[in-house]
């Protein structure tokens, strides 16, 4: 079968892939292919939608009403919708990632009934460069969903490939050989309503939380407050690296801005760890009855490991996350060298390199990338580096980049 052509293959519908289709859109591309297996807003709305948010509203709504054709969504969305839903929230405040993920959804709803819009429910599986044409050629190879097969397999050529697979949290094997120890998952622990019955209420259990940033904060609030509520024989081994840090909201000559606006800890996760988890705090807070904090660091974590691990039933790593497998990805058909993991990630033109010999690298024509895999890198005033992760972040990001990419 002839592959069919398109203008742009965006890969993943999380919020990262709905702003790329809204961007691409509005730069007036006319037929983008969009490739999920799901349409459901991506891992926000599959796993978090009882995360509380760590950025205000407004961020969610600027989201919403950041491209031309997201504004025409909002439009023709018969009232209530999700859009007046998150309207009608303190602006000003954070929420919980609910209201988000219904924003999501019913923006991916409004994109696949556009004409523009070619639907296509599976996963990419792998994707060839033929760059011996003057413009880059793509052919993008697609397993349909619930499909294993070849035959359900479809094909696209198109110019243009984005990349906006998201990222899985970071799962290192457990530290030491422990028979009785099981691993939590950490979406799992991020989701107290799944908790509650995962965890049995009538048996001692000790849960080690590692990590130090949001989601071990989480990790931390959503155990205590079981601990307090409906599990009193569950403790918690609290290992972490380095002390709290916070989110700094500044006004200053540089104007008004956020420092550690990335890493810092924000919105309840913040307030629980200030409130209860600091050093002066801890052993006098009503969390400090159930959580032992034990500082580690690299030259001392596995002794410490050795020393208390034992004593737990479970472990839970909150330790940041790593992108998802890409696509096996090659050039001119030779599949004795896919480059999928060779990639060098370029946030100022939101494309990729690919090395070639000694300090030398290639642009990969026509590759790009977006949301929590691939970043923009940015620096604030005081010249510390982050990548900007978040939905309004993705939006501001590829409003610099997409002009670029067409
Ligand atoms: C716990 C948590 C809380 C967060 N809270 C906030 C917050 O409060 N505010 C904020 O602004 N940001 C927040 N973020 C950051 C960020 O907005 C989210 O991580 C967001 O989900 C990232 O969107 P994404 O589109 O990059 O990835 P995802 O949402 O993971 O979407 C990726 C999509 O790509 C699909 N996919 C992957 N591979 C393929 C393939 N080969 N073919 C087809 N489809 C594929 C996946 O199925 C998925 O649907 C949070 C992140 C986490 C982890
Ligand atoms: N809405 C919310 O409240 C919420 C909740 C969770 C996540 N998020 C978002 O999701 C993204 C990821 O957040 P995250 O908190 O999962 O990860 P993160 O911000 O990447 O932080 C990971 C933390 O784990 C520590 N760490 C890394 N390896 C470790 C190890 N081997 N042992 C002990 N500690 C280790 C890191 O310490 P070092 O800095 O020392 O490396 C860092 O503090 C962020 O964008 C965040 O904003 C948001």
């Amino acid at each position: 079968m002839t592959p069919q052509s398109c203008a742009a293959v965006v890969v993943g519908a999380g919020p990262a892939g709905i702003a790329v289709m809204g961007n691409l859109l509005e730069l007036g591309l006319n037929k983008i292919a969009w490739v999920d297996p799901s349409f459901d807003g991506g891992r926000v709305n599959r796993k978090y939608r009882e995360v509380p948010s760590n950025t205000k509203v407004l961020f969610f709504q600027a989201f919403a009403t950041g491209t031309q054709p997201f504004r025409r969504i909002i439009r023709s969305t018969p009232l209530p919708n999700a859009f007046s839903t998150l309207m009608k929230l303190d602006q000003d405040q954070t929420c919980s990632l609910h209201y988000a993920a219904d924003m999501c959804r019913a923006l991916t709803d409004g994109l696949l009934k556009m004409d523009a819009v070619v639907q296509v429910r599976g996963e990419v599986v792998s994707a060839d460069l033929d760059d011996t044409t003057s413009q880059p050629q793509w052919t993008v190879h697609i397993r349909r969903q619930g499909t294993s097969n070849d035959q359900t397999a479809t094909s696209i050529i198109t110019p243009r490939l984005i990349l906006c697979t998201g990222s899985d949290p970071t799962t290192p094997s457990i530290p030491i050989d422990a028979d009785k120890l099981s691993r939590l998952d950490l979406d799992t622990v991020l989701q107290p309503s799944t908790l509650y019955h995962t965890l049995p209420r009538t048996e001692p259990l000790t849960i080690a939380v590692v990590g130090g940033s949001h989601s071990a904060v989480l990790a931390l609030m959503n155990l205590y407050e079981l601990a307090r509520a409906t599990h009193p024989q569950l403790r918690i081994k609290w290992f972490t690296r380095h002390a709290l840090r916070y989110a700094e909201y500044r006004n200053d000559e540089h104007g008004a801005w956020i420092l550690r606006d990335n890493t810092g800890l924000k919105g309840q996760a913040a307030e629980f760890a200030w409130a209860q988890l600091e050093d002066d705090k801890l052993p006098q807070s009503d969390a400090g009855r159930f959580i032992q904090k034990i500082p580690i660091s690299e030259s001392d974590e596995m002794d410490l490991y050795a020393e208390h691990l034992p004593q737990c039933t479970h472990i839970v790593h909150a330790i940041g996350f790593t992108r998802s497998p890409l696509p096996t990805l090659t050039i001119a058909g030779d599949r004795t060298k896919p480059i999928q993991d060779q990639l060098q990630w370029d946030s100022s033109v939101g494309g990729f390199l690919l090395p070639c010999g000694k300090d030398t690298a290639m642009v990969v024509p026509g590759l790009h990338g977006a949301g929590i895999a691939f970043p923009e890198r940015v620096r604030d005033p005081f010249g510390n580096v982050e990548w900007a992760v978040g939905f309004f972040k993705f939006m501001k990001f590829l409003r610099r980049v997409c002009p670029m990419w067409v």
